[in-house]
Order: structure tokens, then sequence, then C-alpha cells
């Protein structure tokens, strides 16, 4: 009998070893990881963030947020290069969401944030009211308030839910969660004008889509803008729990000393590993991830464009999501059971994150199998 929650549907798989990009089970089996975690473990199982751990756990892995921590310093560093910005660390998405929701409402003294439907920024209670899915909340009564929620690619929308109580607008820019759905480039542009006209703060959730996801390391920058806050975790650490908020450093009174702060958050691990995926993730590699990512989706879509259960293929860089008429649960489990593991996303799509470090040979491998299981 389990002593855990079930909170979670688990399947009846214990990965115990990786290598490279590869899972393998408690009977030996391996599998093609297509799904990174979820989203987290972007360099598959790299060496050179081993190595960064291995190295650190040897030395010192805490210290308390009251002394100096270097690695914090190199760590912002490689994320905001010449920028103006400034950082602050957490344990997890969520946490660096509630770091940008806090800051957003005492920067500006508003309390207002607009969210957009079928968004997810997390489970924390801050969180889960900017969410704007209602199973996310079902049971656990009032959340926090002041979230509203626009449609997703509708500028006027936002401009309806608009008072001279808002804060700011707070948007993933491909909803992952909800089912991969990339914001249209036009609707960013309208935005970003139009909070900088009207003084409104624009947050960028860059949990899923940041860290080289996207082909970029953070997927703001396919859109030639510059958030004035943005929340970082899953890919950061690559697996060890992490998460950042990075605001522009004209807001940085509003988190003086006392405001916020969190015991584990930076601590010298998950730092460790921060400064070493950052090390990894150079431009030339990031352009790679790029092509690959278009690479995939075309011969997705090539391969299942005529599939009767196939009704899109769509996505970013390597955030590939193939929506179908199909039952997910099953379609998962043939893949797993063909060797390749991969990810749900909302009722009808099935989510591909795989390794940003994956391989010509792996990409063919995934798509004979993606190829086999829509087969009818
Ligand atoms: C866009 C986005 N924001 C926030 C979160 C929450 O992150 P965490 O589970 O680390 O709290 C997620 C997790 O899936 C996410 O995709």
């Amino acid at each position: 009998m389990t002593k855990l929650f079930q909170n979670y549907k688990r399947a009846a798989i214990e990965f115990v070893k990786a290598e490279g990009n590869y899972l393998f089970d408690q009977d030996g089996k391996k599998y093609l990881d297509f799904s990174s975690g979820i989203g987290v473990t972007n360099l598959g199982f790299h060496p050179y963030v081993q190595e960064a751990l291995q190295k650190q756990v040897s030395q010192i892995w805490h210290t308390p947020n009251l002394y100096i921590n270097s690695l914090q310093e190199e760590v912002a560093d490689k994320l905001i290069g010449d920028k103006d910005y400034l950082a602050y660390f957490a344990n997890s998405g969520a946490e660096a969401n509630e770091a940008a929701i806090k800051l957003a409402r005492k920067a500006t003294g508003k309390q207002e944030i607009i969210c957009f439907v079928n968004s997810f920024h997390g489970r924390t209670f801050g969180a889960m009211s900017a969410t704007g899915q209602d199973k996310i909340k079902e049971g656990f009564g009032d959340g926090v308030p002041h979230f509203k929620y626009g449609i997703y690619n509708d500028i006027q929308s936002v401009k309806d839910l608009v008072t001279d109580q808002t804060a700011a607008v707070m948007l993933e820019l491909v909803q992952g969660e909800s089912g991969v759905q990339p914001a249209e480039a036009s609707f960013v542009k309208a935005l970003t004008a139009f909070c900088q006209e009207q003084g409104i703060l624009l947050i960028v959730d860059e949990v899923q889509t940041g860290m080289g996801r996207t082909g970029k390391l953070f997927s703001f920058q396919h859109y030639g803008i510059e958030p004035d806050i943005f929340t970082l975790a899953k890919g950061l650490g690559n697996g060890v729990p992490v998460g950042a908020m990075l605001a522009k450093s004209a807001l940085g009174g509003a988190f003086s000393y006392g405001s916020h702060g969190s015991t584990f958050g930076g601590n010298k691990l998950a730092m460790a590993a921060s400064s070493a995926v950052l090390d990894v993730m150079t431009s030339d590699f990031l352009d790679e991830v790029l092509q690959k990512g278009q690479s995939l989706q075309k011969q997705l879509v090539d391969a299942l464009e005529n599939n009767p259960l196939v009704t899109q293929v769509r996505g970013v860089g390597l955030m590939i999501g193939i929506e179908t008429t199909g039952d997910l649960t099953d379609l998962v489990s043939k893949a797993r059971d063909k060797g390749l593991v991969v990810l749900t996303a909302g009722t009808n799509v099935i989510r591909l994150l795989p390794p940003l470090t994956v391989e010509k040979d792996e990409l063919e491998e995934a798509i004979n199998i993606l190829t086999d299981i829509f087969r009818i």
C-alpha cells in the first residue's frame, strides 16, 4: 500500500538510469526521452552538468542568503549579460511567478494583473490564481483576488480589462500545459506597445519556454521584445530545483531588504547546475536547436499531415504539439511500448519536449515511432 498522496497519475515504470538522451527502467528497457522530465532536463543527462554538480557537492552545497553567493552573481551575469535586469532566485516555476506577481504589485502600488484563458503559471495560491483554467482551481475556494483573464492572441480583450488599477499583464509566449499554443507576433507586438503606452508592466512566464526550449535562450527574443519581468525554472537547473525572476533594474527598489526571500533560493547546487547549463547554451548551440526544431516539425508535418487522427502539428523550436482526435492515454502508452517517452498537453495534444541535445538519428527514431503510433 502506498503512503503517498494520489495526486499524480503515475505509469508503472521507474526510470532508474539515464545515458545522454536515453532513459532505462527497472527492467532495463531503454527509452528515447522526448519529454526531458517535463521540459526540465533540456540538456539530457549532460556530463558537463554532472561534473559541475559533483565538484560543488565536494566543496559545499548550501549557504543561507545571509552571505555573499558568488555563484548567484555568476548565474545572474550569464542570464542578463549587458542588459539592465536584476535577478532573484527561487526554487520552482510557481515560486518565480509568485515573486513576479509580488514585485509587480509592490512596484506599481496596484493590484490587478491581466492573465489569459488557458494559461498555466503554477500551483501555489498566487500562481494558481493567475492560471486561466478552472480545473486547476477546483475545490480550493477563493483564490488570490484581482486576476483577470483576457483571450490569448486577442489584444482587444486585454484593452477591455484594463483599469487604472492594472499593474501588469502576464503571459506565456507559447501556452505549454494547455496545448502548445504559440502567441502570434502581431498580438505580442501590439500588447507590448499597449503596455508601454499605458505604463503597465509586461510579465513573461518563460518557465517552460525559456532556457533554449524554443531555439532562443528566452522565447521573447523571437519577438524582439524585452519584458519588464520574466520568470524561469525547469531547464535552468537541468533537473536541480531552481527558479528565477528577472526584472528591469528600475523595479529593484520594490524588492528592498526584507521584502521577499527564500531559505533555499539560489542554493549552491542549483546555481552550479544553472551556471553549467548556461555555459553549454552558446548562440551556436541555440541556432542548432532552432534548426533541429524546424526539421522535426517539418518531418512531422510531412509524415502526419494526411493522417485522419492528426489535426495540426505546431510549435516553436523543440517545443512541439501534435493535435489529435485520437486517445491521448492510448497514444502515449503505445509510444512508450515502442521505447519513446512523450508528454500530453491540454485535452488533445501530444507534446514533444526532447532534450535540446537530441541527435539527428534520435530525431529519426522518434519520427518513425510517432508515425507508427498514429497508424490506424
Ligand atoms: C509556464 C509555466 N509556468 C509555471 C509552471 C510551474 O512550475 P513549477 O511546477 O516548477 O512550479 C509551469 C509548469 O509546468 C509552466 O509550464
